[in-house]
């Protein structure tokens, strides 16, 4: 099968096995064009990995970017939206609070998201690629930036370093961007060596087969420990602050993954 005729699999297809196919933008756009999937599989999700969740996603987001919640009249933006609950109730949220909205994300996934009147501006456009558009429709400095559960895929289309200097120079002095929900290859690794993590992978394959651990192989294309300490220290070389943090055990993938917070002072 060539990239095109995947694509048109996407766009098309009543059902997908999203756990076997590889996406990047172009995939997400043609996942997002097609009627017969839910919310939650248009970005890439099996329903079951999502939903109910928001509440206590969009609660650990906004522990991670307090303005959020505590201010009124911000500039936000949401890089890689998707069209799912999450980026309703951040919809909601910015409504109550007065922040003004940017919604970075392809045509077809922004399509899908309401547009209201003085809180959202809709930016189509692949992220690093499109950060002079963000910046103008921004039309400000930005005090919080949302970029949840994207980054592995702008690490498909673009260097990641473009990502942390294009988030870095979007940032208003005191903001904070959230980078979150990263699968870590090394974080997934450590994980599975534990007898939690293989209880875990018993329970969830229903197989007594052992989950192997890479130990020391190559990991193209994924993140580990490695990427996101060099995205934290190109962070803090631009003048901001850098964390790695841990999300609350509830969450779907906590095991696996990490959030990466960069500060502005
Ligand atoms: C897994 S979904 C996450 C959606 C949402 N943030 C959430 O957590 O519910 C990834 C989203 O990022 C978008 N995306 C992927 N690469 C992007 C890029 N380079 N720039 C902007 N959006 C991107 C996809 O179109 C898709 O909507």
């Amino acid at each position: 099968m060539n990239a095109q005729s995947d694509r048109d699999e996407l766009r098309s297809a009543a059902k997908i096995d999203l756990a076997a196919v590889e996406l990047d933008y172009e995939g997400f756009r043609a996942l997002a064009a097609n009627p017969n999937l839910s919310p939650h599989e248009k970005i890439g999700f099996p329903d079951t990995y999502r939903e109910g969740f928001e509440p206590a996603i969009l609660a650990d987001i906004c522990a991670k970017l307090p303005a959020l919640t505590e201010a009124e009249g911000l500039t936000v933006v949401d890089i890689g939206p998707g069209c799912a609950a999450l980026p309703r109730m951040i919809v909601d949220l910015c409504r109550d609070r007065r922040h003004r909205l940017v919604l970075v994300d392809s045509p077809e996934m922004l399509a899908q998201l309401p547009d209201v009147d003085g809180v959202t501006v809709k930016q189509p456009g692949l992220f690093p690629r499109n950060a002079a558009e963000v910046r103008a429709a921004a039309a400000a400095p930005v005090d919080a930036l949302i970029c949840y559960s994207v980054l592995h895929y702008i690490y498909v289309d673009s260097n990641l370093f473009d990502f942390v200097d294009a988030t870095v120079g979007l940032l208003a002095a005191g903001g904070r961007a959230l980078v979150g929900d990263i699968p870590n290859v090394s974080k997934r690794r450590r994980f599975f060596a534990t007898e939690t993590g293989q209880a875990f992978h018993r329970r969830f394959t229903g197989s007594s087969e052992p989950y192997r651990v890479d130990w020391g192989e190559p990991s193209p294309g994924k993140i580990d420990d490695g990427v996101l300490s060099g995205l934290m220290q190109r962070a803090q070389g631009a003048g901001c602050d850098a964390y790695l943090l841990p999300q609350p055990p509830g969450l779907p993938m906590a095991n696996r993954r990490d959030d990466l917070l960069i500060v502005k002072p």
